[in-house]
């Protein structure tokens, strides 16, 4: 299963030898592979989630040749099965790894200065290897706001669907594999095949997620059909980004990537760093810089798809960003663009914790269950390791009762977000969480089994930024969410947090509670004592968005316009999760990234 019979580097010579133009020309001697310094139609610059999608459209036309440089490598090279079986993704929560870039957050001054870990794996695939492989649609409201905000209404919900279902190759879910009491709830209708994701409900349903079902139900969040139908307040079952017959997860690398290695328009250049774009006089991109004299040339195009840390800082490095501060770093301006590495939004997660009298994950830490799992997944793609864990979603506005102490502040924010916006969603971890997270407050049962409940923010109004300590991209990027800093976001974290303790209270789930709750205790709470909580504990819900924001011409803080052209400069795209107008709504991130791709490169999802 690891083998994919690739060489190092998968260039195919020959056909790629470009026409003479006004690009520089490198002697390949100064090139780290003689190979580099050729010349392609286009070059994408990460071949992450979004980089891979656009490397495998625009390779279709065999005209068209494509180079892509990322910076890792192929995670089975790295790490074997970590990335293919659902349950391991759980592992990569390591900013120490080899496959992880060693990123965290500046001091944060809404967490009590404390900086936070933050995810972003180096490898093909990028955040597709390790995410909780949610697949979903945003909402209709954020789809017009989306529009509204960049001037362009391809972005409506029922102009995107044609885009959606080219995501998606669905496949139903096993229902005698899930208890009884997990049948997903979904319209057929809603679901299409022979898109670019294989996606389905995995072979195994955590126990934890049904009577979470139960408790919602009990505070009044109803039971819908999956988010793939632009609404997405009430709760339902995940749909996954997994292979239904191997129970493999479904990244971009072996989605987009794999079945095309072999296409012979397509060059990858793996372990490659790029360190800068080169712009010609007339601002036009030509190439990227690979080594200290190397440049890989774009005949039409740079396609920056980085991630949300990285375009900006890529950005920057190369002379596109705020003048001011490219100035003090000595980067030659480019062109002066204040909003690069602005506008960066995050979701932010706080964890409330319990023991339970059921399985949870914890018990993959007994060896003879752990072995039995490892069997089941390996001969039948089933069993506890199919699953990635939290695998199911309630969302909603707080409701009026909760609502009483909102600040002006707060509401003023909050009535921007169109009806169909949900302002809070609640997920969990099917175990207890890492003490590096959060400090529980009773000590674990040896043998016990736990479950976690999560709030999240999904109407964020802290905005942060990236920026840069150098001019080298080989430092990392000085980022900034800002967490918990506007009033809004504490008004409603803090509700957040009120509505999963009134869930957990209800009668129906009591039965599934063994003694008080362990994170972050019954001492806690007041509600100074819970902001207290939330202010130590929260966290980044790792996705990060919209630091090049997309917009419209005359708004001086957008980056790229609606087809993600960077303002300022030519032959120069983002397309990734920084170049959304804000962070939608949803659990699924990473399918809304393939929108931008719909631009007049002629490739999409
Ligand atoms: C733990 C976790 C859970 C998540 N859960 C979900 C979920 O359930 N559902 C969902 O939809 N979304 C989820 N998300 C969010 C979603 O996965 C991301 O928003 C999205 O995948 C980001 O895609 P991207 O293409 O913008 O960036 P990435 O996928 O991060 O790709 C960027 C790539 O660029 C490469 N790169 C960067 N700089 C350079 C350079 N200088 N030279 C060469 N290469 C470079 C990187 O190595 C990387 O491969 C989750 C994210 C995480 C981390
Ligand atoms: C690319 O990956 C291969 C393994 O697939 C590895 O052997 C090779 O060293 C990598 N290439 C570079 C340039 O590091
Ligand atoms: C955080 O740092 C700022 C600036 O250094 C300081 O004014 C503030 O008191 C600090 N806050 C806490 C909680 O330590
Ligand atoms: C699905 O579409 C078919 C054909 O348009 C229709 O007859 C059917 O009622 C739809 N099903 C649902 C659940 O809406
Ligand atoms: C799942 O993987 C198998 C084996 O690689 C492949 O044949 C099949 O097409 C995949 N299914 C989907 C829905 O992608
Ligand atoms: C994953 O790979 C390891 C190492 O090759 C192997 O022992 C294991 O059986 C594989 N499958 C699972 C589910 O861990
Ligand atoms: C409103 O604030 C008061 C004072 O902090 C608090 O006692 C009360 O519980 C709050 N009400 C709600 C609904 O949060
Ligand atoms: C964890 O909680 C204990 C008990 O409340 C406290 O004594 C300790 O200082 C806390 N540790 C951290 C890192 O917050
Ligand atoms: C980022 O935001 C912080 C405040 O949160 C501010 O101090 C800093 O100057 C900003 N940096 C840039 C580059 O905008």
């Amino acid at each position: 299963m690891r083998g994919h019979g690739c060489g190092p580097l998968l260039l195919v010579t020959g056909l790629l030898l470009g026409s003479a133009s006004a690009v520089p020309s490198v002697p390949s001697s100064s090139c780290p592979h003689p190979n580099l310094g050729q010349r392609f139609d286009y070059v994408i610059i990460g071949g992450g989630t979004a980089g891979l999608v656009l490397a495998n459209r625009l390779t279709e036309n065999p005209a068209t040749t494509v180079a892509v440089i990322e910076a890792g490598t192929f995670p089975e090279e790295v790490h074997g099965n970590w990335t293919q079986v659902p349950m391991y993704a759980g592992n990569f929560y390591n900013t120490m790894d080899p496959m992880m870039w060693p990123f965290s957050t500046t001091p944060q001054s809404g967490l009590l200065n404390q900086s936070r870990p933050y995810f972003r794996p180096k490898a093909f695939g990028g955040c597709s290897d390790i995410n909780s492989m949610a697949y979903g649609h945003s909402s209709v409201g954020a789809h017009q706001m989306f529009a509204d905000a960049v001037g362009d209404n391809s972005f409506l919900y029922d102009n995107m669907l044609e885009f959606y279902a080219r995501t998606m190759n669905f496949t139903p879910p096993d229902n005698q594999e899930r208890f009884a009491n997990a049948t997903p709830m979904y319209d057929p209708n809603d679901t299409s095949e022979g898109g670019g994701l294989a996606v389905t409900y995995p072979a195994y349903a955590q126990s934890w997620g049904t009577w979470l079902s139960v408790a919602w139900q009990a505070i009044g969040i109803e039971k819908v059909n999956a988010f793939i139908n632009g609404n997405l307040l009430g709760h339902s079952f995940h749909m996954n980004t997994v292979n239904h017959t191997t129970g493999f997860r479904s990244s971009s690398e072996a989605a987009y990537l794999r079945p095309v290695v072999g296409r012979r328009n397509l060059a990858l250049f793996n372990n490659t760093m790029a360190q800068r774009i080169v712009f010609n006089g007339n601002k036009e991109a030509i190439g990227v810089q690979v080594g200290a004299n190397c440049i890989i040339s774009a005949r039409k195009e740079v396609l920056l798809s980085a991630g949300v840390f990285q375009s900006p800082q890529m950005l920057m490095v190369s002379g596109v960003g705020p003048k001011a501060l490219l100035q003090s770093l000595d980067i030659p301006v480019i062109a002066d663009r204040p909003g690069v590495g602005q506008n960066l939004r995050e979701h932010i997660v706080i964890y409330i914790s319990h023991q339970v009298n059921m399985i949870t994950g914890s018990e993959l830490e007994d060896p003879a269950y752990l072995g039995q799992a490892i069997s089941d997944f390996n001969n039948y793609a089933r069993g506890p390791l199919a699953s990635v864990g939290g695998d199911q979603m309630a969302m909603e506005k707080i409701p009026a009762e909760l609502r009483v102490n909102f600040s002006t502040v707060t509401n003023q924010a909050l009535d921007k977000l169109p009806a169909d916006w949900p302002e809070i969603a609640y997920a969990f971890v099917p175990s207890a969480i890492p003490s590096s997270f959060v400090n529980s407050s009773v000590p674990p049962v040896p043998g016990g089994n736990y479950a976690t409940t999560v709030a999240v923010l999904f109407a964020p109004q802290s905005v942060g930024n990236v920026s840069i300590a150098s001019s080298s991209n080989s430092d990392p990027p000085l980022i900034n969410p800002a967490m918990f800093t506007h009033p809004s976001d504490v008004d409603v974290m803090l509700a957040g947090f009120k509505r999963v303790r009134q869930a957990l209270a209800s009668s129906v789930i009591g039965p599934a509670l063994i003694g008080p709750e362990t994170v972050p205790g019954v001492q806690v709470q007041t509600d100074e004592q819970i902001l207290d909580f939330l202010r130590g504990y929260i966290q980044p819900f790792q996705h990060a968005f919209s630091s090049n924001k997309m917009g419209k011409a005359d708004d001086p803080l957008a980056v790229v316009d609606s087809r993600g052209r960077v303002f300022g400069v030519k032959k120069l795209r983002v397309i990734d999760s920084s170049s959304f107008p804000f962070l939608p709504p949803g659990p699924a991130p990473q399918i809304q990234v393939c929108k931008c791709g719909r631009a007049d490169v002629g490739i999409v999802c």
